[in-house]
């Protein structure tokens, strides 16, 4: 089993890419609903909270757990693989969905310990993603080390997921989306946007919306498929230890089972339904 843990609804971004990819695989989906938006939260609390929902995907089985929150990612992620995984059980794996996307957006394995090119094109990377994801750095520091002729350029937007979240009407998300993609725009000076992330799980679900403001001839990365790839590379690589097993995913709420199951049915159109755990 290999458990995905979200915030809430955006993980399902990368679970379907995820389940196209790898159909023999069993996956158990966790949205942490009940405490979204992490984006808005305090570092030591996403941490807390991460922590938490790995735990409840290791109980359900998991040997292997993705965060596919971006913002867990960013500001959990080496945190719990570091100084709390291995105390509980090293056997088990936590991996996030940061370290795939910056392999795509430089071009070069994560390990790669060969010299970095200083001398590389001049490229421009625009980041669009949570507060607490912007302000943790991670990604331009990252993307920098391994490509430092890159200029990366971050937005904030905030109340976006809330938005997401709350399926509020597309004019109300549209007209949040326009400000912040502006935003971002304005901070390149007229240069030319070449590459954007959507460092968000829940941005890909309303891509079309970002896809109307976004300049036409920059290229937007899509988070889910590079997950989906890097995933099954890591299983084949560590075959032995994951064996496939078919079974179909299961999905788990802290929040409320109805509002997250109508999302998800709508969502991969077919019915889903959630199980619920109550909130710590
Ligand atoms: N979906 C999460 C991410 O990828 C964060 C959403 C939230 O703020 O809870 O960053």
């Amino acid at each position: 089993l290999i458990g995905v843990f979200d915030s809430g609804h955006g993980g399902l971004t990368i679970l379907r890419a995820l389940v196209q990819a790898m159909p023999e695989r069993s996956f158990v989906y966790l949205g942490d609903h009940a405490h979204m938006p992490y984006g808005e939260r305090m570092p030591a609390d996403i941490v807390a909270l991460t922590q938490a929902g790995v735990s409840t995907l290791f109980d359900r089985g998991c040997k292997l757990v993705v965060l596919a929150c971006n913002t867990a990612a960013a500001v959990a992620l080496r945190t719990l693989q570091q100084d709390w995984l291995p105390g509980v059980d090293p056997q088990r794996r936590i991996l996030g969905v940061l370290v795939p996307t910056v392999e795509v957006a430089t071009n070069r394995a994560w390990l790669d310990e060969s010299p970095v090119n200083t001398a590389g094109p001049v490229r421009t990377i625009g980041i669009l993603a949570t507060r607490r994801t912007v302000t943790s750095n991670v990604y331009p520091e990252e993307i920098r080390k391994r490509a430092p002729s890159t200029l990366v350029f971050q937005q904030a937007c905030a109340g976006l997921v809330n938005l997401i979240e709350q399926q509020v009407h597309e004019d109300i998300i549209r007209a949040a989306v326009a400000e912040h993609v502006a935003a971002l725009l304005a901070q390149l000076d007229g240069r030319k946007l070449d590459v954007v992330m959507l460092g968000c799980t829940h941005y890909p679900i309303i891509a079309h919306i970002f896809a109307e403001f976004l300049p036409d001839t920059c290229e937007v990365l899509s988070q889910p498929q590079i997950v989906a790839r890097s995933l099954s590379d890591y299983l084949q690589r560590h075959a032995a230890l994951y064996a496939p097993s078919g079974a179909a995913p299961q999905f788990l709420t802290t929040g409320n089972p109805a509002t997250a199951s109508a999302f998800a049915t709508t969502f991969f159109g077919k019915t889903v339904a959630f199980e619920s755990l109550s909130a710590p």
